[in-house]
């Protein structure tokens, strides 16, 4: 339990005073806050924090996130999970030199399913994760997505366009969320109260994604394996770009560590642009699938278009996404046919060679 009594969970026993922490000089090491950890994003994210040899505490609600996702971190006696949602008050003990806010289910259906809750956890959540950086003086990297442009009227999408978004429409209580959350990030940066960054996330895709969360990437490759209809909306030639995960967690961390702070929202993204049906036969073609395609009506507001334009994150963060549409679909793919195995033998970074691996996967989790 923690000390606000709400419960709490650690995946080990408390840290040990002269504990070995892998990875980085001593004076480099963190203690990290990942709001979110356990999602699809965060799970990476933590893992790869632990891995640098940081101490990773976890605050998540659980309500698209897995304690399956943790369980990866059992070993390590640098990993504290907390089950709490970021509305509420986190415990006053909390003491952070980083935090990564990433909390907010980020698929349309989940989204979608209680969207007070996730205009709240854009809001209230945020601001009160703020007030936690403000009182550590703490760092804060803030998950915002590519959502906040909407159906975008500029293509491909720069930091500077503001977007074109319906403010009543179903996807507004997350899009417009984010954008609010982006509001009050820069207020605290602006206010000189907290070294805020803002990250606008697009589509990324990998292992850990959820096989009923409703995007696209997991939803073709379910369908896919299990034979069934493949679902294009429309016409299927809206596009997307696809970001594979341990490229869009290099790039976060790197927007952490950049000097001085951007002040300024930084794209990141594959800017590789496919349509949905291209993305489609990918996945069958890499599945040797016989699924057939079925098309479905477009969802409201669905933008038509999408690819980040990241010449700022190259610029300023030196990032560029490394691994290809195939290379990401792979492991993702052996990931949704029930072959963790695989996904581990990346982690533990015997898959050196591959793109889709973490290069300074070199430590180990304890
Ligand atoms: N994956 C993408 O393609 C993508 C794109 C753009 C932005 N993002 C952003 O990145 C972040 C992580 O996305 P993801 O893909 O890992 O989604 P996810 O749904 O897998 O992870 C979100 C996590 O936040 C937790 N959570 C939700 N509301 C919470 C609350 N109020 N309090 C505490 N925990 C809460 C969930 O239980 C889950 O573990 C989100 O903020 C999302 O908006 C993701």
């Amino acid at each position: 339990m923690d000390s606000t009594g709400s419960q709490a969970r650690q995946a080990e026993s408390e840290p040990r005073g002269g504990e070995q922490s892998p990875g980085l000089p001593r004076s480099d090491l963190k203690r990290v806050l990942v709001t979110g950890g356990a999602g699809f994003l965060g799970s990476h994210l933590c893992e790869l924090l632990l891995r640098r040899g940081h101490r990773v505490t976890c605050v998540d609600n659980l309500q698209t996130g897995s304690t399956a996702n943790l369980s990866r971190f059992g070993a390590s006696n640098r990993f504290t999970f907390i089950e709490r949602d970021i509305c509420e008050t986190l415990p006053a003990s909390l003491e952070v030199d980083e935090i990564y806010n990433l909390a907010c289910a980020a698929s349309p259906p989940r989204y979608q399913a209680d969207p007070v809750h996730t205009m709240m956890t854009c809001v209230v959540g945020t601001n009160n994760i703020l007030e936690i950086a403000e009182r550590c003086g703490a760092r804060l990297v803030h998950a915002s997505t590519s959502e906040v442009y909407g159906d975008p009227l500029q293509h491909p999408q720069t930091e500077t366009y503001w977007g074109n978004v319906n403010p009543t429409g179903p996807r507004a209580c997350y899009d417009e969320g984010k954008r609010a959350a982006e509001t009050l990030t820069f207020d605290y940066l602006r206010a000189g109260r907290v070294d805020a960054r803002v990250v606008r996330i697009f589509n990324t895709y990998g292992p850990r994604m959820q096989p009923d969360d409703g995007r696209i990437v997991s939803n073709l490759i379910c369908q896919a394996l299990a034979g069934d209809a493949m679902t294009l909306y429309g016409t299927g030639e809206q596009t997307r770009s696809f970001c594979y995960v341990t490229d869009l967690i290099a790039g976060i961390v790197a927007l952490m560590e950049v000097e001085p702070n951007p002040e300024q929202p930084v794209n990141l993204g594959n800017p590789g642009e496919f349509t949905i049906r291209e993305l489609a036969e990918v996945v069958v073609r890499l599945t040797g699938s016989r699924s057939p395609i079925a098309h479905l009506p477009l969802p409201q507001d669905d933008p038509q278009r999408r690819r980040p334009d990241i010449t700022l994150a190259r610029s300023l963060l030196g990032w560029e996404p490394k691994v290809t549409l195939v290379e990401g679909l792979e492991p993702t793919i052996a990931w949704f046919s029930g072959a963790q195995s695989d996904e581990n033998r990346e982690w533990s970074g015997t898959r050196a060679s591959s793109k889709a691996a973490y290069s300074f996967a070199e430590t180990n989790l304890t």
